[in-house]
């Protein structure tokens, strides 16, 4: 069956690649120092920002932002899917890419092979639907529906609409009872104990969805006017989830759009299946819709691989809002400088389908330009939530602040939201940034305009979180080091920021000790801290120290982040009375005495 690959076979994979000849062969490259060069293709430009850095085998854009490994660029620049990126780099590397089933044995059949019979039997029923929708007795009913809506037959030949009839066994009659099995695992058939098989969808007018390439992997399938609402139970019913179908990470209307639109200006995601059609219909050909679930990183992911512009359509109710929210904490990771996310929130009652209807394209299009920005956005949000003029107003803007820009990488959009932030707030933006890093007011004021740096209390907190930050660079940089720490685990309860991060990348690469630099990325790849790793591996403090240099400033390092864990467990002990303190405590407060003026 499917399949996944390995994680140990992306990781070999990537340590055995170069990055160079990747970019090289669609992006021509010229040396330049210890890196090679090129104008970026993610942006315009005339001199060349774009480098790619054979030593830490990823590529960076200082114009844009861009950066990435050699599976990332395969995935921004030839729009791949990771699992394609994978496949193309083992091509060219020479190797088959291994698939194992969800024991660790190795599958059978490699993954194309696996789903051949679901994806045929998806595209049979397809077809099938299609055709009951010119012919079944009651097909004059669901076209009248059509009409109704006003779908004309070139957008619902475009969507592949068809129509399920009643019934409980015509897919079986009319695709072939041997076809039953690979029809129950593609979610057309229900199976109950027993064995009985029925059609999932009955009487129902009928969605294709089709991924990137076009297949077919799924429907949605609505309910028709008239229907006796008890049995007919909800309006719209989706395939469930299959091995070809993962609702999480498809968008209805993709393929669509890219079928109709050489260039897509933009993606436009909206609620349902019928706003899609019905923008297509009146000329809006770049909208997609979620499947019924919130908007996930991976859509976010996939939309802004194929479109650096991405507008958000929601209604304009609270639930509307707040599903703009939800969006908007997916995407901020995925916010480079480059890419543009923007708000556009329905009028009551309305939604894409009925507006387009009755203000046209043209209209509706000036609203999709005069969409919200992100920043915008946000600060509306903020002022809804915070009154800004009490006086806990700015403390409780700046702790609903942090984690949405922790959240974003650093560049123009951070720097934007921070500027909108402190003019809301009414405080100098030093004096924000100086409480998002957890200082109070007067604390900032005092440091701030007197130029001397306050030692003492102020440094020794800025000091410790930049030595995880420290170690952590530098193992992205020499994955080798992390042979040095005896026991991660023993850093965990150590109250850092980055800390989880540090014991995390420490018990990987002592579990995987060939893992190189990209590889070590990758592992990260979807997740918040991504953007900040890259950003890490990319400072060149060290990169002409010796390696026993090297070896002394991570030790160094960890040493320092071990002593702090034994102040902290002080000062912990130190707290309670003596008298509570358990016999074993007492040892350990001893002992920890003796350690610290080691
Ligand atoms: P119309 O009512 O025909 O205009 O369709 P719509 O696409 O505008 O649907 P609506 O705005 O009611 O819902 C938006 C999307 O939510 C739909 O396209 C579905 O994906 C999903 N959805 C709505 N109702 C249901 C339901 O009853 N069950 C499930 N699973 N999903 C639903
Ligand atoms: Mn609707």
């Amino acid at each position: 069956m499917a399949g996944r690959i390995p994680q140990h076979f992306i990781d070999d994979l990537v340590s055995r690649i170069d990055i160079v000849e990747v970019i090289d062969k669609r992006v021509p490259l010229k040396k330049a120092g210890r890196d090679y060069q090129a104008c970026c293709p993610f942006h315009s430009e005339k001199t060349p920002s774009f480098t790619v850095s054979p030593e830490k085998q990823f590529y960076h854009c200082f114009g844009c932002g861009a950066h990435g490994t050699a599976i990332g660029f395969l995935m921004e620049y030839e729009r791949m899917e990771f699992v394609e990126a994978i496949e193309e780099l083992a091509q060219q590397a020479g190797v088959t890419v291994v698939r194992e089933d969800e024991h660790g044995r190795p599958a059978d059949a490699p993954r194309g092979d696996g789903n051949k019979a679901l994806y045929a039997v998806l595209t049979q029923a397809a077809d099938y639907y299609r055709q009951q929708l010119r012919s079944h007795p009651d097909a004059p009913r669901v076209i009248a529906y059509l009409k109704e809506r006003g779908m004309s037959g070139e957008i619902a030949r475009d969507f592949l609409i068809g129509y399920a009839p009643n019934g409980w066994d015509n897919l079986s009659k009319a695709l072939g009872s041997q076809q039953e099995q690979a029809l129950v695992q593609a979610g057309m058939l229900v199976e109950k104990e027993g064995g009985n098989r029925y059609d999932r969808f009955r009487d129902r007018l009928m969605f294709p969805i089709r991924d990137r390439r076009g297949r077919v992997i799924a429907f949605g399938g609505r309910v028709l006017p008239g229907a006796d609402d008890k049995a007919a139970g909800a309006k719209y019913l989706n395939s469930p989830e299959t091995p070809v179908f993962h609702k999480g990470n498809e968008l209805y209307g993709l393929f669509e759009a890219r079928q109709a639109l050489r260039e897509l200006p933009r993606l436009l995601v909206v609620e349902g299946y019928m706003d899609v059609v019905a923008l297509a219909q009146h000329g809006v050909r770049y909208a997609v819709a979620t499947l019924g679930t919130a908007v996930t990183v991976e859509h976010i992911e996939k939309l802004f691989r194929q479109s650096s512009e991405v507008v958000f359509c929601f209604d304009g109710d609270r639930a509307g809002r707040d599903a703009a929210w939800r969006g908007l904490e997916n995407a901020l990771p995925l916010m480079r400088d480059d890419r543009s996310l923007r708000f556009m929130f329905m009028p009551d009652g309305e939604d894409p389908d009925t507006l387009i209807r009755s203000i046209g394209q043209e209209a509706f299009e000036a609203q999709v330009r005069d969409a919200q920005s992100m920043d915008e956005f946000l600060i509306e949000q903020f002022k809804q939530r915070v009154d800004v003029r009490q006086i806990d107003g700015q403390a409780r803007l700046v702790e609903m602040s942090r984690p949405m820009l922790g959240k974003l990488p650093p560049g123009v959009y951070r720097h934007k939201l921070l500027e909108r932030l402190a003019s809301l707030a009414q405080m100098p933006l030093a004096a924000l940034e100086g409480m998002l890093q957890g200082k109070t007011a007067q604390e900032t004021n005092r440091a701030a305009p007197s130029g001397q740096p306050q030692f003492s209390r102020a440094k020794a907190g800025r000091q410790s979180p930049s030595q995880v930050r420290h170690a952590i660079s530098l193992l992205l940089q020499h994955p080798e080091l992390a042979r040095q720490v005896a026991n991660p685990d023993a850093l965990a309860p150590l109250q850092q920021p980055g800390i989880a991060l540090l014991v995390e990348m420490l018990d990987l690469l002592q579990r995987e000790p060939n893992l190189n630099t990209p590889a070590l990325l990758e592992h990260w790849r979807g997740r918040d801290e991504a953007p900040h790793l890259f950003s890490l591996a990319r400072q060149d403090m060290l990169l002409n120290a010796e390696q026993d240099d090297l070896a002394d400033e991570f030790n160094g390092a960890i040493r320092g982040l071990q002593q702090q864990l034994l102040r902290q467990r002080h000062r912990q002990l130190s707290s309670k009375p003596l008298a509570e303190l358990s016999s074993a405590e007492r040892l350990e407060y001893q002992s920890l005495l003796r350690e610290m003026q080691n």
